[in-house]
């Protein structure tokens, strides 16, 4: 999958693409990162990308002219995608959009800074809107980073096996079960038996029923939305009696 960003800081986003499961899935060419800087798209002496608003009041406002001929120059690099904007406005991320996105080859996300963006670039150039959560960064950039890490990690073959296993736990609609390693015991702390008894079939169903429970007790709109088996609503009972909870 192929992201482009249009940002003024550059840099920044490139550093997600340096480490850890990003960096191994970009090295192995699973993942490629362009970026675009709206200044060097900038005419005038001294490349100017952003201007005092109309009507006044504090701040400063990107340019159409800069940051439109950056989109328009990502745009005709490679195959058509949509343009994405960061801003609190837009849709809420979560997995069903991530998992809309990772089905793409290729997305161009936008990064606004200062106050925002000249209105009229969404006008012309925005496909959609994209928020991370209700509050206000200062810019778009660690907002792109959080989607393309999201949407990455859902992209085939970026996750390795063992990683993607993981991930089936939140795919499916639930929280994540407990992990443990190394030493059985922690300040009088124990790791659970059944994990040390070498019985899969009994570990799978001991974490399948914990996850069950953590998001029964720490996200139960999660459940709600989701609704269970009847084989989960007795695993559920289990884990409910077992914490007289
Ligand atoms: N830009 C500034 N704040 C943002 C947010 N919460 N989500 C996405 N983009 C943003």
């Amino acid at each position: 999958m192929r992201f482009d960003v249009i940002t003024l800081f550059p840099a920044m986003v490139e550093t997600l693409f340096d480490h850890g499961v990003m960096g191994r899935a970009a090295e192995q060419g699973r993942l490629q990162l362009v970026t675009w800087n709206p200044r060097d798209y900038a005419v005038d002496r001294h490349r100017t990308v952003d201007d005092r608003p109309y009507g006044g009041g504090p701040g400063m406002v990107m340019k159409v002219e800069p940051v439109r001929a950056a989109i328009q120059a990502a745009r005709a690099a490679a195959q058509p995608a949509p343009v994405v904007y960061l801003t609190p406005e837009g849709r809420r991320l979560d997995g069903e959009v991530a998992g809309g996105m990772a089905g793409m080859e290729r997305v161009i996300l936008l990064c606004g800074r200062y106050e925002g963006i000249d209105e009229r670039l969404i006008a012309l150039e925005v496909d959609r809107e994209l928020s991370i959560g209700d509050y206000v960064l200062s810019g778009g950039e660690l907002a792109a980073m959080v989607v393309m890490d999201a949407v990455a990690r859902l992209v085939p073959g970026v996750l390795g096996h063992a990683e993607s296993a993981a991930q089936d736990a939140f795919s499916a609609g639930l929280l994540d079960c407990p992990h443990y390693t190394r030493p059985e015991a922690v300040a009088g702390l124990e790791v659970p038996a059944v994990l040390l008894g070498g019985d899969h079939a009994a570990v799978a169903r001991w974490r399948h029923r914990e996850a069950l429970g953590r998001t029964w007790r720490k996200r139960p709109d999660l459940l709600e939305q989701r609704g269970m088996s009847d084989d989960e609503q007795a695993l559920l009972a289990d884990w409910r009696r077992e914490h007289n909870d």
